[in-house]
C-alpha cells in the first residue's frame, strides 16, 4: 500500500513516465523492479547480539540498529542518477526486499501487485494528476508512508 502510494504520487506528477508505460506493455512489466528501487519503503531493524566492530563501526550487545533499505538503491555508487525513475535502466542494484536469510518472502507477490495495479489502472483511467489542493504528508519509520494523495482525471 505504501509503495503504491509513493508510486502513484510520482506518476501523477510525471505524465511522460505514464505515457512510456501506456505505450509499451513489456516496459510496464519491467518497470516494477525500478519502482521497488526508487521507492524503498522498508527499514530493517536488528538487535546486536554481541559486541563487535563492523566496517569500522563499534556496536555493543543489546543495541538496536536501523538499516534503511533506501541507502542502497538510492546510492549513486550503486545506480547512476538514482533519483530518476528510468524504466530502461540496464544495471540496477537495490535492497528494498532486504538481503540474506530474511529476504522478503513476499517479493514475487509484491512485484505482481505492482504490475497488475499499473495494468488495470492504466486500462481504466485516462491521464491523471494530483489534485491542485493536495498536501501529501510523509511519515518515516520502519515502513515509510505518504498520505493525502488525491488523484484527478477527466472522464473520457
Ligand atoms: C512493497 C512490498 C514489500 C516490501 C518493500 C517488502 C520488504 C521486506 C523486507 C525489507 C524484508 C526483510 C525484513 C528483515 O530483514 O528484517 C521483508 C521480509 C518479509 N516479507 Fe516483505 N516486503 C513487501 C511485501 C511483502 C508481501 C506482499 C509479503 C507477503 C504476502 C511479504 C512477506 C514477508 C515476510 C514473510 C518476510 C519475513 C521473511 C523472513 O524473516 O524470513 N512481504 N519484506
Amino acid at each position: 500500500m505504501n509503495l503504491l502510494s509513493f508510486m502513484m504520487l510520482y506518476l501523477a506528477r510525471h505524465p511522460q513516465k505514464v505515457a512510456e508505460l501506456r505505450d509499451d506493455p513489456v516496459k510496464l512489466q519491467r518497470s516494477a523492479e525500478e519502482m521497488f528501487r526508487r521507492f524503498p519503503v522498508v527499514s530493517d531493524a536488528r538487535m546486536v547480539t554481541r559486541d563487535m566492530e563492523f566496517h569500522g563501526v563499534e556496536m555493543k550487545q543489546g543495541e538496536l540498529i536501523l538499516l534503511p533499505t533506501a541507502l542502497h538503491g538510492l546510492d549513486d555508487k550503486a545506480n547512476t542518477c538514482p533519483w530518476d525513475l528510468d524504466f530502461g535502466r540496464k544495471k540496477m542494484a537495490h535492497s528494498t526486499f532486504g538481503q540474506g536469510p530474511h529476504r522478503c518472502a513476499g517479493m514475487h507477490l509484491a512485484r505482481m501487485e505492482v504490475i497488475v495495479t499499473l495494468q488495470e489502472w492504466l486500462r481504466a483511467i485516462p491521464e491523471f494528476r494530483l489534485a491542485p489542493d493536495a498536501k501529501p504528508t510523509y511519515q518515516a519509520g520502519i515502513i515509510a508512508a505518504v498520505e493525502g494523495v488525491p488523484l484527478e482525471w477527466t472522464p473520457a
